[in-house]
């Protein structure tokens, strides 16, 4: 009985292949997600989000120890595990690497970044070289190797994803205002890097995707009638109303599950929108 069972499976599944209707993974099934600087903002959000949705979530934080809002996840979710990861140190991108060798990555999601709108814009007149290049190494150079370092623990996955958050502004097109050039050249050189990149693996089924996330409401401060109540460096944003809301973080969870290796030729924002390169 067992072996007929097994045979009507197999013919099953190879009249399917054959009609092209096996899907490449199982949509929306919960995976393995590993998201880098979930202490605060964008990733403590994504961590949340994805751990409520079933999946395992290994969430990095420079500084676990003060990441009191990550800890707390942590012990909500017992499938979420925290691990100390500075991005701009590669050796312990490595480590990390080969501390989770044979663990299949579904998601990569590089978050943590330097985001000058949330620590300090920098300007002309002249440009710090020593800030661009630091900008440039955290936001460039670290999510290159991260992906390269995870490569194979995403190529081993149902989903084969690796999705870098990029941001509006690295939109070459999209240029109107002369603020934070180091930050928006390094998301522009992300949008290069990752797009090549993703020629380079796309042949091992691995889609490597750039989001530009928006700027998420992340605390609901839009919900706040006094404006007094919120950190100076979001106040501008609600006064300009520019703010993605909250639930933009699941639907880019939503986005991460529909896009495949044929959309890394896209540059998609938050919403599903494809923006200019
Ligand atoms: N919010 C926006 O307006 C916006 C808009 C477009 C794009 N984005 C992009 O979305 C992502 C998240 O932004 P966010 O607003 O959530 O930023 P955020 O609140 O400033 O958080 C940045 C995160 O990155 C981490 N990080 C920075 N340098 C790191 C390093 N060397 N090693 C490890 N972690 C490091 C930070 O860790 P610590 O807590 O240790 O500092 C923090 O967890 C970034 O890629 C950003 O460029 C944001």
């Amino acid at each position: 009985m067992r072996h007929l069972l097994a045979a009507f499976s197999f013919v099953c599944a190879a009249v399917l292949l054959f009609a092209g209707q096996v899907p490449v993974h199982a949509a929306g099934k919960p995976g393995t997600v590993l998201v880098t600087g979930a202490s605060q903002g964008h990733g403590l959000a994504f961590a949340e989000d994805f751990a409520a949705r079933g999946w395992r979530v290994i969430a990095t934080a420079r500084t676990p120890a003060k990441a009191d809002e990550l800890q707390a996840l942590a012990k909500k979710y017992p499938k979420l595990t925290i691990e100390k990861l500075d991005i701009t140190n590669f050796k312990q991108v490595d480590a990390l690497a080969a501390k989770h060798k044979g663990t299949p990555i579904d998601v990569l999601n590089l978050n943590g970044a330097i985001n000058s709108f949330r620590v300090g814009v920098e300007a002309f007149g002249p440009l710090d070289p020593a800030r661009l290049n630091e900008i440039l190494t955290t936001n460039v150079t670290a999510q290159l190797h991260l992906a390269e370092a995870f490569l194979e623990h995403v190529a081993a996955s149902d989903q084969k994803k690796i999705v870098a958050m990029s941001a509006v502004g690295g939109s070459i097109t999209n240029v109107k205002s002369t603020t934070a050039p180091a930050y928006r050249a390094s998301k522009a050189a992300l949008n290069m890097i990752m797009r090549a990149y993703g020629e380079q693996v796309k042949a091992r089924g691995v889609a490597v995707l750039v989001i530009a996330p928006g700027t998420v409401d992340v605390h609901n401060y839009m919900a706040l009638t006094d404006i007094s109540q919120v950190p100076e460096r979001y106040r501008r944003q609600i006064e300009l109303r520019v703010l993605a809301p909250r639930s933009a973080i699941g639907n880019m969870i939503d986005l991460i599950d529909k896009l495949s290796v044929s959309d890394i030729d896209k540059f998609h924002q938050w919403d599903g929108k494809v923006l200019p390169w």
